[in-house]
C-alpha cells in the first residue's frame, strides 16, 4: 500500500509540475505578445476626472432615451442601466486600448478621441435616422487612425457603430454594415498613409465605394441623384449620402493640420514634413554645424536600416535621428566633428568637469530647441534618450588622471535611458557611427562586426537597453543591418580604377 501511495504521489507531483510549466509558458507567451511594453505616460488627476465625466456624459446621451417611456418600470430601469454601463465600460476600454497602442498618448489626445465619440453620439440624438451613418462615423475614424493608430481607430469605430441612442432606430442594416466596412478601411489605410495626396485619394475612393455598395446592397432606396431639400437629411438618398461623405472627408483633411497642432498629433504626413531638410532648424544645423549634420545623415542610414530589419517605425526614427543632436547648435565648435583642425576648446579650458557640462548641455539645449520649434514629444524624446545615462568616458578618464574630487554621476548624461526600440536603435547607431567611420578602408567584415558587437554589448551591460524591450533576436538583426550599411559605405569609398580617356564612361 505505501508503495502505491508513493507512486500516486509522484504521479500527482509530476502532473502539477507539468501544469505549472504549461502555465509558465502561457504566461511567457502572453507577456511576449503584449507589445509595446512601454509604460504609458502619466495623466494628471484633473484630466482623468474630466475624461471620466465626458465618458459619463456619453453614456447618458447614449442611453437616456430608454427612460422616456410613459410608465417607468423596474425592467426599463434595468435595461437602461445595462445600456449605460455598457457604453461607460466600452469608453474606458477604448482609452485603455489607445494607451496600450500608443504609450506616448497624452490627455489632450485622449480628450480628442472621446470628444469625437461625444459629438457622434450627440449628432445621432439630434438627427436620428435623418443623417447617414456614413457621414457620422467615417470622417472621425480618419482623424483617429492618422493621429493615434489603426487599432485605436478600429476600437472607436466599433463603439460608434454599435451604440445607437435610439433602440428603435430605423437604419438599414446593410447600410450599417457598409458604414462599418468603409470606416474599417479608412482606419487601416489611415494608419499607413504617408502623404496628403494619398489622403485625398482615400477621401474620393471611399465615398465612390460606398456609393456603389449602396446601389448593390441597399434595397428600396430612392435613387435620386441629388435632392436639394434632403441633402443633409440624406439617409436613403444614396448619391447625396456619398457626396456628403466626400465633402466631410475633404473638410476633415483640411482640418487635420489644425488638429495636429492643437492636440499634438503625430501623423505620418507630419513626420515626413518634419524630415524635410529645408526645415529652418535642420538648415541651421547644416550651415552652423556641418560635421554634426554629416554625422546625423550617416546615423539616419544606420538607424533606418536597423529599424526596417526589426519592423519598427521607419518614419519616426528617420525624423528623430535628424533632430537628435540639434542641441549641438548652442556651441558647435565644442564637438570634435565640427572642429576641422582648429583648436579644441576643451584643451584650452582643461577642466573635465566643465567639459562634461558642455556635453550635457547639448541634450538640455536640444530639448529647448524642440520646445521652441514645437517638435512633437515622440521626436523630442530622441534628444535625451539617445544619450541615456551613458558615461562620458574620455573626460572621466581625464578627471581620474588629474585626481580630481568628483562623483561618477558628474560624468554621466542625465537620461532617461531609451524608452522605445527606436530611441534604443538611435543610441546604438550613434555609438557605432564614429567607430565605423574611423575604420580602415581595408578592414574585413569580421573586424567591423567585432567593433559593432563590442559597442552594443557595452551599452547592454551598462543597462542602457533595459527599458527598450529589444529582444536578443532584434539586437542580432540590428548588428547585421549596421554591418550591411558599413559595407555599403566602404563600397562607396573604394575608388574605381581609372584609365585614360574614360571621362564619359
Ligand atoms: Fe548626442
Ligand atoms: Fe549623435
Amino acid at each position: 500500500m505505501p508503495i502505491i501511495l508513493k507512486l500516486n504521489k509522484q504521479k500527482f507531483l509530476y502532473s502539477v509540475y507539468n501544469i505549472t510549466t504549461i502555465l509558465k509558458k502561457i504566461n511567457f507567451f502572453w507577456k511576449r505578445s503584449q507589445v509595446p511594453n512601454q509604460e504609458p505616460i502619466q495623466i494628471s488627476r484633473i484630466d482623468k476626472l474630466i475624461i471620466f465625466l465626458i465618458c459619463i456624459v456619453i453614456s447618458i446621451i447614449s442611453s437616456y432615451k430608454l427612460l422616456l417611456v410613459p410608465f417607468l418600470q423596474s425592467s426599463v430601469v434595468f435595461t437602461w442601466s445595462v445600456s449605460f454601463f455598457e457604453v461607460l465600460i466600452t469608453c474606458l476600454l477604448l482609452i485603455l486600448i489607445s494607451r496600450k497602442e500608443n504609450p506616448n498618448i497624452n490627455s489632450r489626445q485622449i480628450l480628442l478621441i472621446i470628444s469625437l465619440l461625444l459629438i457622434v453620439q450627440a449628432v445621432k440624438n439630434i438627427f436620428g435616422s435623418g443623417l447617414s451613418p456614413l457621414s457620422i462615423i467615417v470622417p472621425p475614424a480618419l482623424i483617429i487612425s492618422q493621429g493615434m493608430g489603426t487599432i485605436t481607430a478600429l476600437s472607436w469605430v466599433s463603439i460608434a457603430s454599435i451604440s445607437w441612442p435610439d433602440q428603435i432606430f430605423n437604419i438599414n442594416s446593410n447600410l450599417l454594415v457598409i458604414t462599418m466596412i468603409c470606416a474599417c478601411i479608412v482606419s487601416v489605410l489611415g494608419g499607413k498613409i504617408r502623404s496628403r495626396a494619398q489622403l485625398l485619394q482615400l477621401s474620393i475612393f471611399v465615398p465612390i465605394g460606398a456609393f456603389i455598395s449602396q446601389l448593390i446592397f441597399v434595397p428600396n432606396v430612392e435613387n435620386s441623384l441629388l435632392d436639394k431639400q434632403e441633402f443633409f437629411y440624406s439617409n436613403g438618398q444614396i448619391f447625396s449620402d456619398s457626396l456628403l461623405l466626400a465633402i466631410i472627408m475633404l473638410i476633415t483633411i483640411l482640418f487635420i493640420p489644425i488638429f495636429e497642432s492643437i492636440f499634438g498629433l503625430l501623423t505620418k504626413a507630419r513626420l515626413l514634413e518634419l524630415a524635410d531638410k529645408e526645415k529652418p532648424l535642420i538648415r541651421r544645423l547644416s550651415i552652423e554645424a556641418p560635421g554634426t549634420f554629416e554625422h546625423t545623415l550617416l546615423i539616419c542610414g544606420l538607424a533606418e536600416e536597423a529599424t526596417r530589419m526589426i519592423g519598427g517605425d521607419i518614419d519616426l526614427i528617420k525624423t528623430g535621428s535628424l533632430y537628435h543632436d540639434v542641441g549641438k547648435l548652442h556651441a558647435p565648435k565644442w564637438f570634435i566633428e565640427n572642429q576641422d583642425g582648429s583648436k579644441n576648446p576643451h584643451d584650452e579650458i582643461d577642466d573635465p568637469l566643465k567639459s562634461a557640462k558642455v556635453l550635457q548641455a547639448h541634450v538640455d539645449e536640444g530639448l529647448k530647441f524642440a520646445r521652441k520649434n514645437r517638435l512633437p514629444k515622440p521626436i523630442a524624446n530622441f534628444i535625451p534618450e539617445h544619450q541615456g545615462t551613458l558615461k562620458m568616458g574620455y573626460f572621466l578618464n581625464k578627471a581620474e588622471e588629474k585626481n580630481l574630487n568628483f562623483n561618477e554621476n558628474d560624468f554621466r548624461y542625465k537620461g532617461p535611458i531609451p524608452q522605445s526600440k527606436e530611441t534604443a536603435i538611435l543610441m546604438l547607431a550613434d555609438g557605432c557611427e564614429a567607430a565605423l567611420r574611423a575604420m580602415d578602408i581595408n578592414a574585413s567584415d569580421f573586424e567591423a562586426q567585432e567593433t559593432i558587437s563590442k559597442i552594443i554589448i557595452s551599452r547592454k551591460l551598462d543597462g542602457q537597453l533595459d527599458d527598450s524591450n529589444l529582444t536578443k533576436g532584434e539586437i542580432f538583426l540590428i548588428k547585421k543591418s549596421f554591418l550591411n550599411v558599413w559595407k555599403r559605405i566602404r563600397h562607396r569609398r573604394i575608388q574605381y580604377p581609372t584609365t585614360k580617356n574614360n571621362t564619359f564612361s
